[in-house]
């Protein structure tokens, strides 16, 4: 399975456009500690010719721009795009949705959940709802249109969008991982970019995979309080911290494979490469997924 990087950034990308703490300060600089990073979401394939996208963040117009697999065959509209499945309706997980309205020749896979909660909501993006099909969870489909590779969502704890809270209830469909195995080598990624506590079917998931991708939102619990006063803590906000005891990164210190954050908020202090919290993770055997990083597994 080949894996592509489009975006590590949370929701906002580095710099954020309102943020004046320091990542967002030294990125617009052009620090080279701390690069501009864009919103989140992966690109996978089984042959290297045909993709299927994990999440379609607002910045995947530029994304699909930068990554040669995925343009048009010269002279055509063919487009290797073959799904987009997508772990939640977080707004920065599914905006880039509608920045590909122009053909509609991809399909998109979700729960019933995410599918309904969007579709019935808002108005616009009922164009998307001749392709895009919905498995429950814990059941295992092909993801992509040649059953190269196999999806299958698995619940975390779920947590609404903010824009949804008023008009639909939490359901244990609402926030999902995925994990994405390869039929052929049963070669298997994990990608969990929303998680607000890491119970043990969750650990789990993460400890059987080859590779994972793991919610990297905030190093500490407050951290976003330092730059917007009153904001709630990170497991509020669906995003349990790195750090701390009940931290993400003493349950995927020292596990098998290869473990990337990924959804770093721009106030997270791992996106300044020469920070010691960066040198903490990696001494744990955790790296932090950058845009355009390619890897095979
Ligand atoms: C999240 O990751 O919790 C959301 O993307 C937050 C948001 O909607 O800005
Ligand atoms: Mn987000």
């Amino acid at each position: 399975m080949k894996v592509r990087v489009l975006g590590s950034c949370a929701g906002g990308g580095l710099p954020q456009w309102n943020c004046g703490a320091a990542n967002s300060v030294r990125a617009r600089r052009g620090d080279p500690d701390v690069p501009a990073r864009t919103q989140p979401g992966l690109a996978v394939s089984a042959d290297g010719v045909r993709w299927s996208i994990l999440n379609a963040s607002p910045d995947l117009r530029g994304q699909l721009a930068a990554f040669p697999a995925l343009h048009p065959k010269p002279g055509t509209r063919d487009v290797p795009l073959d799904t987009i499945a997508l772990t939640s309706a977080e707004l920065d997980h599914v905006l880039g949705l509608l920045v590909l309205r122009e053909a509609l020749s991809f399909r998109i896979l979700s729960t019933h959940w995410v599918r309904e909660a969007i579709l019935d909501h808002n108005a616009a993006w009922r164009l998307l709802q001749p392709i895009w099909g919905s498995i429950p969870l814990d059941a295992s489909a092909p993801l992509d249109r040649a059953g190269a590779l196999e999806a299958r969502f698995f619940p975390v704890a779920p947590k609404v969008p903010g824009y949804l809270r008023h008009v639909a209830k939490p359901h244990a469909e609402t926030t999902t991982g995925l994990r994405i195995t390869e039929r052929a080598t049963g070669a298997r990624l994990a990608f969990v970019p929303g998680l607000s506590s890491l119970d043990s079917a969750t650990a789990a998931e993460l400890a059987a995979a080859d590779v994972r991708f793991v919610d990297g939102t905030f190093f500490t619990a407050d951290e976003l309080r330092a730059v917007k006063p009153g904001a709630p803590d990170a497991a509020a906000m669906g995003h349990a911290p790195i750090a701390g005891e009940r931290g993400t990164l003493a349950a995927l210190a020292g596990l098998p494979g290869k473990t990337y954050y990924v959804h770093m908020n721009c106030t997270n202090p791992i996106l300044d490469a020469a920070s010691p919290e960066r040198a903490r993770v990696r001494r744990a055997g955790v790296e932090i997924a950058d845009d355009g990083l390619e890897l095979e597994l």
